[in-house]
């Protein structure tokens, strides 16, 4: 259903100089040349969007000059928040237009560092989904447990995962009609995972990416559900990266810490795109 694995760097409060923004973003940009299958998206601190927005135009025209510019792959731009109203009197926000306006494609949405230390709940993640969807974005939804699900005395895993993900899934999604609905990236992030070096095993990965698909079809319908891509992050690197989206059927990545690292974000692209 979907060609291509979407792998999105996060690059959350980082870096924390124009000068190392652009060189990360450049680095990045020159060594995907020769990277095809892939979708790749670069979601900065707002400051360094504008400036990211130009490099790359820039960057596009001299790379086009090159012998083989049709082996290029494009770098797309993404918020790491946003705003649920449009404009007005919200100082220090910054609204799903603005970001349309200045070239982003998708938006994250629901980030566990927002719901955690900026108080996000489901209904605010819920009105900031339905607006960036009215600007004709495309949001990425992030969901996950914050501990891991321990096992009973039978060694069966707890329902942690289903109960927090379905709950998150359910009120985010609610209201949003079926006909938008596939425009929404969904991420699987378990909060245990994030910035630990303890990803999660790819086969649990798995069972979440299976539970989520069985949420959407309850809420919608079976083959809306196989419309909306399902990706997994949390301690993502080079090493793993493949057993994701190869092994557990992820529609790809969201990646962290490895994604200020040039060289290590190139190698699970690689890793993951059939070249
Ligand atoms: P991590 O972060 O790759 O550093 O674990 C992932 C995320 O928070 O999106």
């Amino acid at each position: 259903m979907f060609a291509n694995p979407i792998i999105i760097a996060n690059w959350k409060c980082n870096p924390v100089s124009p000068k190392e923004a652009r060189h990360l973003f450049e680095t990045v940009k020159k060594e995907l040349r020769l990277i095809k299958n892939a979708e790749v998206v670069i979601s900065p601190p707002f400051v360094w969007l504008s400036l990211l927005v130009s490099q790359n135009n820039s960057l596009r025209k001299s790379l086009g000059k090159l012998k083989n510019p049709t082996r290029q792959t494009e770098l797309k731009l993404a918020g790491q928040d946003c705003h649920w109203e449009n404009s007005g009197p919200y100082t220090g926000q910054i609204s799903p237009l603005m970001l349309k306006n200045l070239g982003c494609e998708y938006v994250l949405i629901g980030h566990s560092e927002r719901r955690k230390h900026f108080q996000e709940t489901d209904e605010i993640i819920n009105k900031k989904l339905k607006a960036v969807l009215k600007a004709w974005l495309k949001p990425v939804l992030c969901v996950g447990e914050e501990t891991r699900e321990a096992s009973d005395s039978n060694g069966q895993p707890g329902d942690e995962m289903s109960l927090v993900v379905g709950q998150q899934i359910e009120k985010g999604l609610n209201g949003i009609s079926s006909t938008r609905v596939a425009d929404i990236t969904i991420a699987y992030e378990p909060v245990w995972a994030i910035g630990t070096g303890n990803a999660c095993p790819s086969d649990e990965a798995m069972k979440a990416g299976l539970f989520i698909k069985k949420t959407l079809t309850k809420l919608y319908t079976r083959s809306i559900a196989e419309r909306v891509r399902i990706i997994y992050g949390g301690s993502v690197n080079s090493r793993n990266a493949a057993d994701y989206v190869k092994g557990a059927n992820m529609n790809g990545l969201l990646v962290g810490g490895a994604s200020l690292d040039a060289s290590e974000f190139v190698r699970i692209i690689k890793n993951v795109a059939d070249r």
